[in-house]
């Protein structure tokens, strides 16, 4: 058997909540503005207060709404593979399974915690939500959760990408959102960087100041982040907690669970349920795989900085390359923002969580070999995972020894061709963000005292 599935009840009717389990508590948000910490009234005009409850609760558990169920049945639970062609492929000894988060509707984990997301807000009697995205698989999570509970939704998606991916475009568009290729004039904190850079590509930074803007000068509108907040990575963990249950059916335990690291969602969503058998002393790494040109996680700082451009979010503390990071423009694969979730970066810190990065071109030689093998073709985001897991095989047969590889395939990549067709054409180039980069913007973090 290589394919294990769990029948629609099986479906977690809690989200796992990791805040409980921290050897040390995260460290307050701070407002951008008086640097104190942010409390309820400070977010609630981006958030609703179910969500706000959710972004600072230490139960261990959060139950998920029947209708938020009864939507994400329509694709959950997803499957576990034995990736038995990929091990063939590899000659590894090493058992290599992954959780096939490609067969939602958009295509990837992202509607798990968009569905929640919207239910809240509709029930707060919202409106209208802002959004910002980067290759679009955020944006078109939202647009489709959103119409289905009756909601506008406005994405404001970087520019370089609403150039080089119209069929999300569409995607968003056909499930009824209306999509903005940011900077835009609407917006002063657009409109301030096209002051200075009218031929600016944008970057999630940007994106997000724009939605921040938007939500918060409306009064019928909140505000949807697809990664990074607590309550976004807690709503992913319906991925970890399926895959435990299908782990014991495959009579396996991994020796690893690995996950592509952008902000941070995905990789929690995997990891997380784990981080207990972790702490109770069982075995287990956690790993996540970023790109060597965004490389948050392993060249970022831990410190506090803002979540956007412009400085309109609260200051965090977490890995960051800074706030006025500019991705190469050269890089394919997605990843792209400056900063990681708190809870990821605390976890790293502590030392619970291991973290690599890869450049692009050996990452998508491991879309490849997954694509031929096991037939999915992997997003681009997905691919650091895949690479990571190649890299676990190649280590464990180096060492002479067994090893089971549990990794995320966090979505597909259907609408991520001309990435492929750039690769395959030799087009595309490594790039290593240079450590001198990340040290010049770090005089530029607000200054903070706790
Ligand atoms: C397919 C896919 N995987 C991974 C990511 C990275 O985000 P996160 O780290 O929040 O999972 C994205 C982000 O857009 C994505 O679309």
């Amino acid at each position: 058997m290589t394919r294990w599935t769990l029948s629609p009840e099986k479906i977690p009717s809690a989200w796992f909540n990791v805040a409980p389990h921290l050897p040390r508590p995260l460290d307050p948000p701070l407002h951008p503005g008086t640097r104190e910490p942010v409390g309820p009234a400070d977010l609630a005009p981006l958030f609703p207060t179910a969500l706000i409850e959710q972004e600072v609760s230490t139960e261990p558990w959060i139950d998920v709404p029947g209708e938020v169920l009864d939507i994400l049945r329509l694709w959950r639970p997803t499957p576990l593979v034995r990736a038995v062609r990929l091990e063939r492929a590899l000659g590894t000894p090493a058992r290599i399974y992954f959780k096939d988060e490609s067969v939602s509707p958009a295509g990837s984990h992202k509607p798990n915690t968009a569905v929640a997301q919207a239910y809240y807000n509709a029930k707060a009697g919202v409106k209208r939500l802002a959004t910002e995205t980067g290759a679009g698989q955020w944006g078109s999570s939202l647009a489709y959760a959103g119409g289905l509970f009756g909601l506008e939704v406005t994405v404001y998606m970087v520019k370089i990408s609403y150039q080089q991916k119209p069929y999300r475009r569409s995607m968003m568009q056909t499930w009824g959102a209306e999509v903005l290729a940011s900077p835009t004039n609407r917006t002063n904190a657009g409109r301030a960087i096209l002051e200075k850079d009218p031929d600016s590509r944008g970057s999630l930074g940007i994106a997000i100041s724009e939605a921040v803007e938007d939500a918060a000068s409306r009064e019928d509108t909140k505000y949807a982040l697809g990664s990074v907040l607590n309550h976004v990575c807690t709503h992913q963990t319906v991925i970890g907690l399926e895959a435990i249950e299908q782990m014991k059916l495959a009579g396996e335990y991994p020796d690893v669970v690995i996950g592509a690291h952008g902000g941070g969602s995905n990789f929690a969503g995997i990891a997380f349920p784990f981080l207990r058998d972790k702490i109770n002393g069982k075995e287990v790494r956690l790993l996540a795989a970023e790109p060597a040109s965004c490389p948050t996680l392993t060249k970022g700082v831990y410190a506090f900085d803002y979540g956007d451009t412009a400085g309109l979010t609260p200051i965090v503390k977490m890995h960051t390359l800074g706030h006025d990071f500019m991705p190469p423009g050269i890089h394919a694969g997605g990843l792209r923002y400056h900063g990681a979730s708190p809870l990821v970066s605390k976890l790293v810190h502590e030392g619970l969580v291991e973290a690599v990065a890869y450049a692009q071109r050996p990452c998508f030689e491991a879309a490849i070999t997954f694509a031929r093998t096991e037939g999915i073709i992997p997003a681009p985001e997905s691919s650091h995972a895949i690479k990571a897991a190649v890299e676990e095989a190649k280590k464990a047969d180096a060492e002479g020894k067994s090893r089971v590889i549990l990794f995320n395939l966090s979505g597909h990549g259907h609408f991520d061709l001309a990435a492929y067709d750039a690769y395959l054409a030799g087009d595309l180039e490594d790039y290593e963000y240079p450590r001198e980069a990340v040290e010049q913007s770090m005089a530029k973090l607000p200054k903070v005292e706790l």
